[in-house]
Formats: C-alpha cells, sequence, structure tokens
C-alpha cells in the first residue's frame, strides 16, 4: 500500500505509523524526523532548514522533495510506504504525482487526521520523544514507565524545540493556509479517508485498520 497522512501538528500521525508500518511492512518516510536528523547531524541541509523549523514555518518545497524522492528509491520502500508529513503543499502533492507517475504506481489512500485545533496544544507541549527511534510519549496520554526516560533503551527523552504554544500558533496556520488545500487536492481523486482523530489512539488505530482494510 502506498498512504499519505495529513493533518495538524498533534494530530497523531507520528503515533499511529510505527503500527501502521509494522502490520504492513511499509516504509515510514516522515520527513519532519528526516529535517530534525539533518539538524542534529548538522548537514548543509540541516543547516538550512534549521531556522525556518524553529519558527514554525515550511521549508522549501525543492528541499523536501530531494529528500522524498531520494529515500522512495530505498529497496524498501518499493513495496509500499507512509508518508508522514509530505505533502504538505499544492505544489508537493504536484511533484509526488510526477515522480509516482514515473514508476506507474500511485497513492492507495489519504488519512486525513481530522482534529479541532483545541485539543493541539495540551497534545504537542507534553510530548516527549526518543530521538534515535522516533518513539513518542506523553506526559499525561502516554507516559514511559520511568519519567524521562525511553521504555525501550532506558536512554534519556527529549522535547521539540518546536513543541512550544507559541511556535504551535504558527505552525497551524502553516496546516491551515498551505496544508489543507493538499487534502482538498487528493478528494478530487476519491481517495480520502477521514478519522476521528479526537479519539484515543487505540480507537484511532482501529479506524485506520477498518480504512486500509475495506
Ligand atoms: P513534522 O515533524 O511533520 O511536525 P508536524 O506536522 O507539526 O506534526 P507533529 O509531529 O507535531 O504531529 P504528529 O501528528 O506526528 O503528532 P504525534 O503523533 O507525535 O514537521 C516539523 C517541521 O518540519 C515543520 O514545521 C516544517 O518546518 C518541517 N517540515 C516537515 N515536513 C515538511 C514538508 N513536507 N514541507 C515543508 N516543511 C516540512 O502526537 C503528538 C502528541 O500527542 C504525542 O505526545 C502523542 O503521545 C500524543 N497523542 C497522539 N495521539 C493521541 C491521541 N489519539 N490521544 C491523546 N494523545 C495523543
Ligand atoms: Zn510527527
Ligand atoms: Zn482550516
Amino acid at each position: 500500500k502506498r498512504l499519505i497522512l495529513i493533518g495538524p501538528p498533534g494530530s497523531g500521525k507520528g503515533t499511529q505509523s510505527p503500527i501502521i508500518k509494522d502490520e504492513y511492512c511499509l516504509c515510514h518516510l516522515a520527513t519532519g524526523d528526516m529535517l530534525r536528523a539533518a539538524v542534529a547531524a548538522k548537514t548543509p541541509l540541516g543547516i538550512k532548514a534549521k531556522e525556518t523549523m524553529e519558527k514554525g514555518e515550511l521549508v522549501s518545497d525543492d528541499l523536501v522533495v530531494g529528500i522524498i524522492d531520494e529515500a522512495m528509491k530505498k529497496p524498501s520502500c518499493q513495496k509500499g510506504f507512509i508518508l508522514d508529513g509530505f505533502p504538505r503543499t499544492v505544489a508537493q502533492a504536484e511533484k509526488l504525482d510526477e515522480m509516482l507517475e514515473k514508476q506507474k504506481t500511485k497513492i492507495d489512500k489519504v488519512l486525513d487526521f481530522a482534529i479541532d485545533d483545541s485539543i493541539l496544544e495540551e497534545r504537542i507541549t507534553g510530548r516527549w520523544i526518543h530521538a534515535s527511534s522516533g518513539r513518542t510519549y506523553h506526559t499525561k496520554f502516554a507516559p514511559p514507565k520511568v519519567h524521562g526516560v525511553d521504555d525501550v533503551t532506558g536512554e534519556p527523552l527529549m522535547q521539540r524545540k518546536d513543541d512550544t504554544a507559541e511556535v504551535l500558533k504558527s505552525r497551524l496556520e502553516a496546516f491551515h493556509r498551505q496544508t489543507e488545500p493538499v487534502i482538498d487536492y487528493y478528494k478530487k481523486k476519491g481517495v480520502v479517508a477521514k478519522l476521528h482523530a479526537e479519539n484515543p489512539p487505540k480507537e484511532v488505530t482501529v479506524e485506520v485498520q477498518e480504512v486500509l482494510s475495506s
């Protein structure tokens, strides 16, 4: 399967991705995770993206299209993939269509993580992540066994620099202005499934499974 996950910051894309990934043996391509890794490693790409990401704005289409084009060539992505956080502008969606046409494939489903903005601040400001694995926790909704420590590796957890109430405002603005039109773009193709992303994580997982098995 070839899937796209679209939703505002904190809507649960990164939380559901590993579950879908394991169940369907897909590769998980998250542009945000890839960009954060580039920033941490201080690569030329990371140096370009850092400031924009910290402001909660979108990095340039060319930068992310380049990363995705490269990543989709991996053998593990040939059978299927989950795109998490890409495409985020109509221009990115058009580029993606071109790439897929070359491979004679197309997107099977777009999962729309629909949720009210008002719920997102609490989700974002309570999030803790294990940087190397991408595992996500929440102080209230999904606490680790030991505060500040990853359940699996015992390594310390960290918070994202853009996970403040202040930066969330610009991230939400970018979502409504630049990313919602992408949902309409795929609605015209008839591949969008709308989820109730405000529900508890397990219920969202069940909804995703229903969509993918139908
Ligand atoms: P990115 O990393 O993609 O961030 P985002 O879209 O803002 O999404 P998040 O990762 O914040 O949300 P999520 O839906 O994954 O939430 P999660 O599941 O973790 O992008 C970051 C930046 O990179 C962008 O601002 C931009 O600068 C740049 N960028 C990336 N891609 C780009 C692109 N294509 N073009 C241009 N720029 C790009 O959940 C959040 C919290 O809530 C967690 O703590 C979790 O435990 C909890 N939670 C999850 N689900 C539930 C639930 N159902 N109930 C209760 N709590 C829940
Ligand atoms: Zn995420
Ligand atoms: Zn909107």
